[in-house]
């Protein structure tokens, strides 16, 4: 046996990959400092945690100065489309302006963005994540009403800044995705957990979009990866981050997101009375009261519902084994709520 292997690459190894994604995107630092106007010497860095399946290309670092400031350098070493990631940071910085005129809700300006990749240098966003707010109201600390309503008011700034027109909605694009791993799954070519009741959650979708076609919508730029942790709130702001997205228009795709993205977290706890998809009645009203529309009577929110499961739910056999526990619950809970869906449709 040949004891002397070769040292491992960063790519067999996730600690050695993160510390060379971090040493790419410090080295970033003197430049953003210079193009910000801020002192480079003395700066000390601090690995905020990002998504576990990025964090072999993505860094970001809260960078604090000499004289006590905070900033955020983030970079994303993403080599398939680098574009794409430019464009988010256009879609952010446009973001970022437009809501400059509106109180309360914000987006951290760009101070410095690479030409050569899509790294950025931002402001440092005081506050806690919406995550964390939300599941603190779980514990007896703070009013989750108030917490959702302000929530549910800053995505509708956001929104309104961001507006695209009155639009009629056309799902077909949608339906042949759906039309697609629906055949993956008969073929067995995409083991998804209880495949049966994913191919009624197919069958769904069909329905809903026949109820939700030719709706009319005012559209808006999507946020793209609009989730609570990409949220962040002091007492007089509330600031979105992490931008994923500069074309798609459907404001109801983002706000189904919010609610689904780190399913099974925002379902109604025991003992709370469950509304439409499985989230509690009470947050329902408060986000709704916030964003001023009734999401759940609107048959565009209610397709764009399903289809985020639908998502979560294909995507299942994608995540590694190393989450199994993790992923038998959002298996669980997918179920819940698909039956759920159904109920409602009966009615
Ligand atoms: N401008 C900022 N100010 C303060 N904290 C920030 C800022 N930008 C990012 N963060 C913190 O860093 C974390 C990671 O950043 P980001 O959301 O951009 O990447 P990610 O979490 O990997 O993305 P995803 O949402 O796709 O999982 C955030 O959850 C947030 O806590
Ligand atoms: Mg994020």
């Amino acid at each position: 046996m040949n004891s002397e292997r070769p040292p491992a690459l960063p790519e067999d190894d996730p600690f050695a990959a993160m510390d060379a994604v971090q040493a790419r995107t410090q080295a970033l630092w003197p430049q953003a400092a210079s193009a910000a106007g801020v002192p480079e010497d003395g700066a000390v860095f601090r690995r905020m945690q990002v998504n576990s399946g990025v964090e072999h290309r993505r860094c970001v670092l809260e960078v604090r100065t000499a004289g006590g400031r905070s900033f955020v350098l983030r970079a994303d070493f993403e080599s398939s489309n680098p574009l794409r990631q430019s464009r988010y940071l256009d879609r952010h910085q446009a973001a970022a302006e437009s809501l400059k005129a509106i109180s309360g809700v914000a987006v951290p300006e760009l101070l410095w963005r690479d030409t050569q990749s899509p790294a950025a240098l931002m402001e440092f966003v005081q506050g806690d994540t919406a995550h964390r707010e939300m599941a603190l109201t779980e514990y007896g600390f703070g009013d989750r009403g108030s917490v959702l309503r302000r929530i549910g008011l800053a995505v509708a700034a956001l929104h309104r800044v961001s507006g695209a027109g009155e639009r009629q909605f056309w799902p077909r694009p949608f339906l042949t995705w759906v039309s697609s791993q629906a055949q993956a799954v008969r073929d067995g070519r995409l083991p998804v957990p209880k495949p049966n009741k994913f191919l009624g959650l197919c069958a769904y979708l069909h329905r809903a979009a026949r109820r939700a076609r030719g709706y009319s919508f005012r559209a808006a730029v999507e946020h793209g990866d609009l989730h609570l942790r990409n949220i962040l709130m002091s007492e007089t702001t509330v600031s979105f981050i992490d931008f994923s997205n500069h074309d798609g228009i459907f404001p109801q795709r983002d706000l189904a997101n919010l609610w689904l993205a780190n399913c099974p977290d925002h379902l109604a706890a025991e003992g709370r009375t469950p509304g439409f998809g499985l989230v509690a009645q009470a947050d329902w009203d408060a986000f709704q009261d916030g964003y001023g529309a009734d999401l759940v009577n609107d048959p565009v929110f209610r397709f764009f519902y399903a289809h985020r499961l639908f998502r979560t739910w294909a995507g299942l056999c994608r995540k590694p084994t190393s989450q199994k526990l993790k992923n038998a619950e959002v298996a669980i809970r997918a179920v819940q709520i698909f039956d759920a869906l159904l109920a409602d449709e009966a009615d």
